[in-house]
């Protein structure tokens, strides 16, 4: 097995490797890969669903996603799907999975099964370089905030792009899952700090005005869109990815209208989180 950095602020690829008979030295090295660099990503994997839901399960318990649509037989598996008629994608913005729950999924394990002929590739961005690089005025200012997150508009019953991506995800009456988390997070396994907020699912700083509050989360938001911060992942079939969602950011890109892409994720569940 061989590990070597995907960019320099994020992610590892590891190669000549089968996740279906890893050995404990082989888990081992990947665990820590995968706290140190926020992701990793595989190439050739062939993997039965009983496969893909056994790896997730050496890292801990699986968090089933209450709204996405699962497969069928298997409620652990979320499908990750559009199909060519179909013109929203499924995480088409940067977000990180889960931070509206108390206790957020540890990390996300993605299988590629259909990718398009081009197009398609997923955005990761790496929050402890991120927040590295922030000035130490503005790592002051971050030192103690909290930040709410949320999920009813993204998945709730009048959230306009639930209704638009339709069928692929359920459960809109039982959104509104709401957690408070620290902005500056020292990650559970290794204590690096990173940036815990997102587009996706942040609502607001906590006790702080709400247009200061916009104002802060914009200059968070426009420091961590710069491109030293990020790897392109682009897919092939028998791919897999797998990220820790207190570490890092993804977005899913919809740039391949009229073709389908079909992935199958698992959520891997995490631990209670401390700043
Ligand atoms: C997701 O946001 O979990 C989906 C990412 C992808 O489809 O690339």
């Amino acid at each position: 097995m061989q590990i070597s950095k995907a960019s320099e602020a994020v992610g590892a690829i590891v190669e000549h490797v089968d996740l279906t008979s890893l050995s404990d030295d082989q888990f081992a090295a990947l665990r820590n890969a995968f706290f140190d660099r926020g992701a990793l990503f595989f190439r050739d994997q062939k993997l039965s669903p009983e496969d893909h839901i056994a790896f997730a399960e050496r890292w801990n318990d699986i968090d089933i996603n209450r709204f996405f649509t699962p497969v069928e037989g298997y409620p652990q598996i979320a499908k990750v799907l559009k199909e060519p008629d179909q013109q929203v994608n499924i995480g088409g913005g940067w977000h990180t999975d889960h931070s509206y729950d108390v206790i957020p999924a540890m990390g996300s394990i993605l299988y590629a099964l259909e990718i398009p002929p081009s197009g398609g590739d997923t955005l990761f961005a790496g929050m402890h370089a991120a927040y590295e690089a922030l000035d130490d005025a503005m790592k002051a200012r971050l030192e103690g905030l909290k930040a709410r997150h949320g999920n009813a508009h993204i998945f709730g019953k009048d959230s306009a792009y639930r209704e638009e991506v339709g069928e692929r995800y359920k459960n809109a009456e039982n959104a509104g899952q709401e957690a408070i988390h620290p902005v500056v997070l020292k990650h559970p396994e290794t204590g690096a700090k990173g940036l815990y907020v997102n587009p996706g699912f942040t609502l607001n700083i906590v006790d702080m005005a709400e247009e200061d509050s916009k104002a802060l989360l914009d200059t968070l938001y426009a420091h961590i869109a710069k491109p030293e911060f990020h790897f392109r992942f682009q897919w092939e079939e028998g791919m897999l990815a797998m990220w820790d969602n207190r570490s890092t950011w993804h977005y899913a890109l919809n740039d391949y209208q009229g073709h389908r892409r079909y992935l199958n994720r698992i959520t891997v569940a995490g631990v209670p989180l401390h700043p």
